[in-house]
């Protein structure tokens, strides 16, 4: 039992979630992205010798607060970055999460490749948050990444606020292959 609330706290697990049922493919997503600080972000690479090809990368990520998740997910982008300088020429990106992440798999004893182990891929934009949004988005991630506050303050890394604007969700999260979610239900999805 110890052992469960320590692996929660140090995932920064919502306390006494569980994940929703696998059936229910958009609430998986929502879950998946809410309860994991940082995805896998593929780009269009734009430096050799991978240019052309899928370059991924790991970024923290945010969707809001703990219990205040919103479905989308927040970045803090420097253009020192090899893979904000892909962005730049192509904006188009896909963010991958799994429930490997928050330890949940391991504690079922599910490999990460385990179809049960959901696995949540985010197609889309990467854009800038508009000003009007900037003061979520930096508390989303700040609240979860505490020392994003010091990137913050080192103006030679210029670090600006970006999100995923979502255009395909797709799950898997059990035996029988993937499904995909519209944005729409997934942005309705209750967690
Ligand atoms: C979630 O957001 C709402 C609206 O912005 C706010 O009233 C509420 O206090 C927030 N809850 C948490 C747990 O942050
Ligand atoms: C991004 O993807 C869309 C298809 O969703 C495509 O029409 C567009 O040309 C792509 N953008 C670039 C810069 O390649």
């Amino acid at each position: 039992m110890f052992t469960v609330v320590l692996t929660a706290m140090l995932s920064g697990l919502v306390a006494g979630s569980t994940p929703p049922p696998h059936g229910d493919y958009a609430a998986t997503a929502r879950y998946v992205v809410h309860n994991n600080d940082w995805g896998s972000l593929a780009s269009i690479s734009t430096h050799q010798p991978m240019k052309g090809k899928p370059f991924t990368n790991v970024f923290s990520v945010s969707d809001g607060p703990v219990g205040n998740g919103t479905g989308v997910p927040y970045l803090f982008l420097s253009p020192l970055d090899v893979t904000d300088q892909d962005l730049q020429v192509n904006n188009n990106a896909t963010l991958s999460m799994s429930e490997v992440m928050s330890g949940y798999c391991a504690s079922q004893k599910w490999d990460a490749e385990d179809p049960r182990c959901a696995k949540i891929i985010l197609s889309g934009k990467v854009v800038n948050v508009p000003e009007a949004e900037i003061d979520f988005a930096k508390n989303a991630l700040f609240t979860r990444h505490p020392i994003m506050e010091d990137w913050f303050k080192m103006e030679s890394h210029k670090f600006y606020f970006a999100k995923m604007q979502i255009e395909a969700v797709f799950v898997l999260d059990f035996f029988g292959g993937g499904n995909i979610v519209t944005p729409e239900d997934y942005f309705n999805a209750k967690i």
